[in-house]
């Protein structure tokens, strides 16, 4: 065998060991979980055949407990680029079955080196965590390298998209790195995050609770709003990333990428005219209006078992991406609470970080009253979403189906807090409060005076019907641009997002600003 022979023999020899990882009976274990390998996923999330490794001959320099004579391969994280659906992606996946996918200083270094490349091109950044934490035999190194992947994830925020799927474990500071992405997937069942585990818990404030409790899929999506998705699977999280990654840009100098639609714009939405209930106590499903006015009827969820009464969604109209922030009056008749105000706030930054368009959907009594909301802070809660919806210079758009009361009417991207464009149904009501509330105070004095009462409430309410729960006060005021015929929605929509295409506005110069927290 010649030279070159035999050093290209050695080289596959070496990259065929790397690429069994842990060997064999790890990979079992990992499957028997019902876990894919951090190769597989990669294979199964990049188009086919357009996976590149990079780094994989990276090994740590631990000398401690023996670990010199540990070989890890691929430092237990294989980290590369590949293709999502034709454009590149960065992205790591933890290796389990290497030391449980413990993250080292050299680790952390191939971590960093991929997010560096991916800023540096402009790609989005996915990172696949399955991990047992801070390699405990590199001590220090070990924190000092999740250190380093903290301050790369919060200087490139907002400049590519980066996403975080909790595929396994992924337990104390550790949870940070995904906390400090733009978007959350977690696998039913088989991950969690906690800072502290179920066993420190319990020596120290005696509960009791188990992991999946304390820090699984469903939790942190319907519980502590810390995850924005929930998957079933490995395989379906993989493609919830890929779905949402044809939504976003490939960084914040880009639009995102663009569809061809086929359908009838012009199509005329009989169903919508007759939608808004004639009580006003009465709900609607505001996912019927949303399926109505995107295209193909097709929208992805943000945070869909969190803070329900608030909808936020990713869809397309006319082929073009836009953020969907919606009131759900089926779910506590669509108030704002503490938890829609973050929910509201994170959505918006994020779409208006990303060149993603808004599209405010307005049924809104108010916000929820009650002592936990005023105890919990409703009032920097709520201030999030003002603040987040005024600095937003992406286009937006505001429809008023039914109720735009009070502050959560200006909330909910009304044309003062910099809407572009407002558009109203018939049926909306424009008002400080809603006509019963109203009467009760304004009118108190005649209807305690009158002979009957109940007769002057009524009339006072009929009057303060007519004038005011609708949308011409604010018409005549040039707050609401044009009242429309609902079955013509989404015609107006798509007319409007397209004047708004060139829009360029700028903020006054400042170094941040300081959004309440
Ligand atoms: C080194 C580790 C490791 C770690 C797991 N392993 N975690 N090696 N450092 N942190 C190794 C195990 O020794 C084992 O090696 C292999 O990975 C698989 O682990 P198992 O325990 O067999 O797997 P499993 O039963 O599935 O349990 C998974 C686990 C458990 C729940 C994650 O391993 C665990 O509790 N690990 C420690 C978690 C932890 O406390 N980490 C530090 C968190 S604090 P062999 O050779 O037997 O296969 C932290 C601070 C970050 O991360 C701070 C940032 C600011």
């Amino acid at each position: 065998m010649s030279v070159a022979a035999s050093k290209l023999e050695k080289m596959l020899k070496m990259k065929e060991k790397i690429s069994l990882g842990g060997g064999a009976k790890r990979i079992e274990k990992q499957h028997e979980k019902g876990k894919m390998t951090a190769r597989e996923r990669l294979e199964y999330f990049f188009d086919a055949g357009s996976f590149v490794e990079i780094d994989a001959f990276v090994q740590h320099r631990c000398t401690n407990f023996g670990m010199d004579k540990q070989d890890l391969p691929s430092e237990s994280v294989v980290t590369g680029y590949g293709m999502i659906d034709g454009r590149l992606v960065y992205a790591f996946s933890q290796d389990f079955t290497v030391t449980g996918g413990s993250l080292g200083e050299m680790h952390a270094k191939k971590i960093c080196k991929a997010m560096e490349m991916s800023a540096k091109v402009g790609a989005p950044f996915v990172g696949l965590n399955d991990s047992g934490g801070a390699r405990i035999q590199e001590a220090v190194d070990a924190l000092s390298g999740y250190g380093d992947i903290f301050y790369r994830n919060s200087i490139y925020s907002g400049v590519i998209p980066q996403i975080s799927a909790i595929m396994g474990p992924c337990a104390g500071g550790a949870v940070y790195s995904p906390a400090l992405t733009d978007f959350i997937f977690m696998v039913d069942q088989t991950s969690q995050m906690f800072i502290t585990g179920p066993q420190v818990i319990k020596t120290v404030t005696g509960e009791i609770v188990t992991a999946e409790e304390l820090g699984g899929a469903m939790t942190h999506n319907s519980v502590s709003g810390c995850a924005q998705f929930v998957s079933q699977d490995d395989k379906a999280c993989l493609d919830d990333i890929r779905r949402l990654i044809g939504f976003l840009p490939s960084n914040n100098m880009e639009k995102a990428p663009e569809f061809a639609f086929d359908g009838d714009l012009n199509v005329m939405l009989d169903d919508l005219n007759t939608i808004i209930p004639d009580s006003p106590n009465r709900a609607y499903e505001m996912f019927d209006v949303i399926s109505q006015l995107v295209d193909d009827g097709d929208y992805m969820e943000y945070q869909p078992h969190y803070s329900k009464n608030l909808i936020t969604c990713f869809a397309r109209i006319n082929g073009k991406s836009v953020g969907i922030v919606a009131n759900q009056p089926k779910v506590m008749a669509g108030c704002l609470d503490m938890n829609a105000g973050d929910k509201c706030a994170k959505f918006v930054r994020t779409c208006d970080a990303f060149n993603i368009p808004l599209l405010t959907i307005v049924d809104v009594p108010g916000f929820l009253p009650g002592t936990t909301q005023e105890y919990g802070g409703i009032i920097r809660h709520g201030a999030k979403m003002l603040y987040a919806y005024s600095e937003a210079t992406v286009p937006k758009i505001t429809l008023i189906t039914r109720k735009a009361y009070g502050g959560a009417y200006l909330a909910m991207s009304s044309k003062a807090m910099g809407a572009d464009v407002v558009l109203a149904w018939p049926t909306a009501e424009i008002a400080v409060m809603g006509a019963a509330g109203a009467v009760n105070i304004i009118f108190r004095n005649d209807i305690k005076a009158a002979a009957d009462k109940d007769a002057m409430a009524k009339k006072r309410f009929d009057e303060y019907t007519e004038e005011f729960a609708s949308p011409y006060q604010a018409a005549k005021r040039g707050m609401v641009d044009d009242v429309i015929e609902p079955k013509t929605t989404r015609q107006r929509l798509a007319d409007a997002f397209n004047m708004l295409e060139g829009k360029r506005e700028k903020l006054p110069a400042k170094k941040h600003g300081n959004i309440p927290l």
